[in-house]
């Protein structure tokens, strides 16, 4: 039985809005699996909302609910979703053009896809090198584009009834930025907004207008978005959650899979060497030396704070870390990720492990994004402000609190969210101890 105080968490009542900037693979292999599920076509594997369960108590209890059954979520047939992009394209043309989905499964779900037609994009060049599109916003400063982003957001609410709305990215990754001056605070951004300042990126003014509307804001991609003061600022004065970033879908999955495994059994590590092809646009887009700088920094760190050489000099402080990624056009989506990994045991004698991940990039951030609109609606609604960090579980590089090193063990990632969600309805929290049964 639950024997601490609930969080009050408003009901999930209605229809949670869904938006986001970027309509590309992932994006339409979202919105089609929320269209095929509806229909009985396939089940949504991969997401810990829609088949997690959650133990409570002790062993002993035999209480294990699902987790949509344990936390009022909002129920996937109650998303509706709209997009921005700088292509024309409808879901339905972009599904089949991004190539994920099989022709025969996207023709079953061609009405409801071919719905959706994305609003007309903020969009700068200088921050995504390598595509350009006609489906753009122009001729404003970016203090208008803002407003213009978010009077699209007052009308998609208006139009589709939604009584929550959540947004996330899943636009092309923008070039590698630090947060400047003009990051500084609310006023300094707002200023820089009214003079088009080039350190503001298109993702930023997505960000500004989702929170300046009461929307919270998550961020798929690795650059910087929310992730400096005077955004974080605004979350929190709008009382709003913010997380992110980069999806922890594939190679850094298996990353923080391993890593904690050679660190529980204090295994040394000399080197690890990733690389992988992939043939998408995103693909294509970080070919481009700006936005490979952003993922290469945010898929880099997982190992340094895993492993924690300074706490390990003689396992870990000297290892050779490289991270690679190759456009190769032919493999489209299926990307091939090979790591070679140099680890030495007693006596230092060397030993090595090869990894080779024949994955499917969106098939895996699928699922990462629904339980994200879901868990970000959740913390909306428990009022729940300022950076996720119960939602680092998804993210290759997540947001924390300046003083705090981010963590990125996957399975302490796993307890600290399901300990949130018991700590939200009273139950206690899972410590592993159980000297209880030993007595
Ligand atoms: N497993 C994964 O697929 C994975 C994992 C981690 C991170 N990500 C990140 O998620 C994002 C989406 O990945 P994807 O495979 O769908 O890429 P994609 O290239 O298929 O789709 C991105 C879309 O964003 C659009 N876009 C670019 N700038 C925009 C803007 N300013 N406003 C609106 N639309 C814009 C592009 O036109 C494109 O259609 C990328 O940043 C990627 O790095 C993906």
């Amino acid at each position: 039985m639950p024997n601490k105080d609930k969080v009050k968490i408003a009901p999930a009542e209605g229809k949670l809005g869904v938006l986001i900037p970027g309509m590309g693979a992932v994006t339409t292999t979202f919105i089609a699996g929320l269209e095929a599920f509806k229909r009985g076509l396939g089940k949504p594997i991969g997401s810990l909302t829609q088949l997690g369960t959650i133990r409570l108590g002790k062993r002993t209890e035999g209480r294990s609910p699902a987790i949509k059954d344990f936390v009022p979520l909002a129920r996937m047939e109650d998303i509706v979703v709209g997009c921005w992009d700088i292509f024309e394209d409808n879901a339905y043309q972009a599904a089949v053009k991004a190539g994920v989905l099989e022709p025969a499964l996207l023709e079953q779900l061609k009405e409801p896809l071919s719905a959706i037609q994305p609003m007309k994009a903020v969009f700068d060049q200088k921050f995504v090198k390598r595509i350009n599109g006609p489906n753009v916003k122009t001729g404003g400063t970016k203090m208008e584009y803002a407003l213009a982003v978010m009077e699209d957001i007052r009308q998609f609410q208006e139009r589709t009834g939604v009584s929550r709305t959540v947004m996330i990215w899943c636009g092309s990754t923008e070039v590698y930025h630090e947060a400047a001056p003009v990051h500084d605070t609310v006023a300094s951004f707002e200023e820089g907004l009214r003079n088009d300042d080039p350190e503001i990126s298109p993702s930023q003014i997505y960000a500004y207008a989702a929170l300046k509307s009461g929307v919270s804001y998550a961020n798929g991609a690795p650059h910087l978005t929310t992730d400096m003061p005077a955004l974080m600022e605004l979350a929190r004065t709008m009382n709003l959650p913010v997380c992110g970033k980069d999806y922890k879908s594939g190679q850094t999955f298996m990353k923080t899979l391993i890593a904690p495994g050679l660190k529980s059994r204090l295994l040394g590590l000399s080197g690890w060497f990733s690389t992988n092809i992939l043939g998408n646009r995103d693909g294509e887009v970080l070919d481009e030396p700006g936005s490979f700088r952003s993922k290469e920094v945010s898929k880099s760190s997982a190992l340094e704070y895993i492993l924690q050489g300074d706490l390990y000099p003689d396992l870990y402080k000297h290892f050779y870390h490289k991270v690679r990624i190759e456009y190769y056009p032919p493999r489209g989506d299926a990307k091939e990720g090979w790591d070679n990994i140099d680890i030495f045991g007693w006596l230092g004698y060397p030993m090595q492990i090869k990894i080779n991940f024949l994955c499917r990039d969106s098939i895996l951030a699928a699922p990462l994004v629904l339980d994200l609109v879901l868990f970000m609606d959740l913390a909306q609604r428990a009022g729940m402000r300022g950076i996720q960090e119960w939602l680092s579980f998804y993210f290759k590089a997540p947001m924390h609190a300046p003083e705090l090193y981010p963590e990125h063990d996957i399975f302490i990632q796993l307890m600290k969210l399901k300990n949130t969600l018991r700590h939200m309805q009273g139950e206690d929290l899972i410590t592993h101890l159980g000297l209880e049964y030993y007595d």
